[in-house]
């Protein structure tokens, strides 16, 4: 049982060698709370002696105290035991255990099975070489089973096993286990996964996991530590082209400007032509430099830093690759998405994407649809929630290097950060680039905003004012507007009820729908800002994301936020609309304030107190601020 080999105490060295050259396969384990996931990994670790003599000791003592088994070693006690440390500190939602045999050196990804699983498992599996999909032989194939593969596929995992745990509390019958290996196979073909290896297992008994089992003699195949020592390590990366996005520019003094990164994919020697994207500059590569002396050829896996023979602008987030065949450079993507946050994804919402290195604005459009991924349906969406995954396209703020994430799993798959929070929401895999972004070009123009903003002997602003429904925002912004107009500004209104009887007339009040009629309209107030004019925007704008939006279209100092602070039970004893009385007879769904939240902004230029300051006063103050 033994496979820590006895080269350790013998020959520390010679262990230290043999240790160096084995090949790493990591690989991710995935099955429902109660499925025996943490039983099994425990198992392999101990099996494999990869606990550390301590650890042992107190397994050994717990296994006693509060284990389920007896007096027998409980082994997830061990991997249970190794969470709690875990989340003693920052909370790690995978964690990585390292074990090795004579044959192999393991890293186990274990990602919890709770509800965050699509979180936890798209971190594990984006660096998996194999799969260990566990199911309870009592209960056969279930939606999290379905879930769990349709990810693994998803995200290119492409060496599966089905590990059909529990066999000893189903007497070790073929019958079950062949129905549970049929009724997989249908769904394994659904989804695309060709290839899979089914084991009968015990993990707690220790039945097929480093030795064939006599309770299996129907079973032929390889015990799980044999198919995992066996499993192909990915190595075809090697053979692709070169692509090394560039996480930082070394530049220690004047004599030396470096390029340091992690190579994606390929190889790359002194001498290749390199190409720099998404600039498209060439040069050649003059060194490559570590901490041990220049290389001679560096390799998909190995961090690096370049130097080149010209001095061609490179920058964090770009990326090199083979001058003769470069990835893509596009804005616009055709992607699948999928979220893991509780807040929704809402289409046109600000994100941040980040692929490789690269950090840039991105838009999602409303989804073409979404999977059910256990009957995988294409389902009509708006937006995606927690867990769903959906196809979606995503545009740009700027052009970024790419290549599909079936060509390059790190060169095409991005995750989504929340702007306001800074949570990682999503994640996503780059299917094309969309054409469309290539065909469309700006337009150039003679006459430009300052000459039109000089013209009108005024500088263009955006008075942005949010707040409840029935806080006053119309009436103010109204009286800013007559005094602005006598003073000879010239000037636009843009006023939520009355845009939505126009250009908005389509939208509703569901959340898509909020952030849809904000994005309209802050395009809208910039084409007038544009046009040299003082925009009044006078919405409920009720979440802070699409007002940083709003703000970031607009030119530096030209956004000013004004927040009409009414108090919500000030605005519901004003109820001018009588839309308040009707909220909360139930007759008007997702009403602001009511069953729809309102966001206060944090920040905002003009903070307007209703309860202290009357309208007229309001607009003084606001005219005042203006200042011009
Ligand atoms: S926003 O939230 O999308 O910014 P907007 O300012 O365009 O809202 O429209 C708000 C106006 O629509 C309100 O002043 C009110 O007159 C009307 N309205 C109708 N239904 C709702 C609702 N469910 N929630 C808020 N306002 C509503």
């Amino acid at each position: 049982m033994a496979h820590k080999s006895d080269l350790i105490a013998e020959d520390i060295e010679a262990y230290l060698k043999a240790h160096e050259v084995k090949s790493l396969l990591r690989f991710l384990t995935c099955g429902s709370v109660d499925d025996g996931k943490s039983t099994l990994i425990g198992r392999l670790l101990y099996d494999s002696k990869m606990i550390f003599e301590d650890q042992l000791a107190a397994l050994e003592a717990d296994s006693r105290r509060v284990g389920t088994q007896g007096g027998d070693i409980d082994f997830a006690l061990l991997v249970d035991g190794l969470a709690a440390e875990r989340e003693q500190g920052i909370t790690i939602d995978v964690a990585y255990r390292f074990f090795s045999t004579d044959k192999r050196k393991f890293i186990v990804a274990d990602t919890p099975g709770h509800e965050q699983y699509t979180r936890n498992m798209v971190t594990g599996a984006s660096t998996a070489d194999a799969a260990v999909i566990l199911i309870d032989a009592r209960k056969g194939v279930l939606t999290q089973t379905r879930r769990h593969s349709y990810l693994v596929k998803l995200l290119g995992i492409r060496h599966v096993v089905l590990a059909i745990n529990k066999m000893d509390l189903v007497g070790w019958s073929k019958g079950v286990f062949d129905a549970i290996v049929a009724e997989y196979r249908l769904f394994a073909g659904q989804i695309g996964l060709e290839h899979f290896t089914a084991i009968p297992v015990s993990a707690l008994r220790g039945d097929n996991i480093i030795e064939p089992s006599g309770h299996s003699p129907w079973y032929d195949g390889p015990p799980l530590l044999r198919w995992l020592e066996e499993a192909p390590v990915e190595d075809d990366l090697r053979e692709k082209p070169f692509r090394m996005p560039v996480q930082w520019v070394n530049r220690p003094d004047l004599d030396f400007r470096g390029f340091s990164g992690f190579v994606a994919a390929g190889a790359v020697a002194p001498g290749d032509r390199v190409k720099v994207l998404p600039s498209g500059r060439e040069s050649t590569v003059a060194r490559i430099v570590t901490q041990d002396g220049d290389l001679d050829r560096a390799a998909a896996g190995q961090s690096i830093t370049l130097t080149l023979a010209d001095e061609i602008d490179v920058s964090r987030g770009d990326v090199l690759s083979a001058a003769g065949d470069p990835p893509g450079v596009a804005d616009q993507f055709e992607t699948t998405l999928v979220w893991f946050d509780d807040e929704p994804m809402l289409p046109g919402r600000p994100y941040l994407m980040k692929l490789g290195a690269r950090t840039v604005a991105a838009q999602v459009n409303e989804p073409k649809y979404k999977i059910n991924v256990n009957t995988l349906e294409h389902l009509a969406a708006t937006r995606l929630d927690l867990n769903e995954i959906g196809v979606c396209n995503l545009h740009l703020d700027a052009p970024i290097a790419f290549d599909s994430y079936e060509e390059t799993k790190d060169l095409g798959g991005f995750i989504l950060i929340d702007r306001i929070s800074n949570r990682t929401v999503g994640a996503g895999m780059i299917h094309f680039a969309l054409r469309r972004s290539q065909n469309i070009h700006w337009q150039a123009v003679d006459v430009h905003k300052d000459a039109r903003a000089a013209q009108k002997s005024q500088i263009p602003k955006v008075l942005w004012f949010t707040g409840l429904s029935g806080a006053g925002k119309s009436t103010i912004a109204n009286l800013v507007e007559k005094k602005l107009y006598a003073e000879g500004r010239h000037t636009y209104l843009l006023d939520g009820d009355n845009v939505r009887h126009g250009l908005n007339k389509d939208l509703g009040f569901t959340e898509e729908d909020r952030v849809e009629n904000i994005r309209r309209v802050a395009e809208v107030a910039k084409l007038m800002a544009d046009a040299g004019l003082i925009v009044l925007v006078s919405f409920i704008s009720p979440f802070r994301a699409e007002r940083q939006m709003a703000r970031e279209l607009m030119g530096e100092g030209e956004f000013i936020e004004v927040f009409v602070d009414t108090p919500l039970a000030e605005a519901e004893r004003r109820d001018v609309k009588g839309l308040y009385r009707k909220a909360r007879a139930g007759e008007l769904k997702n009403f602001t304030g009511v069953d729809s939240p309102y966001e206060p902004p944090l920040e905002p230029e003009i903070h307007i107190d209703t309860t202290r300051l009357t309208a007229e006063g309001a607009a003084q103050h606001i005219f005042q601020a203006l200042g011009d």
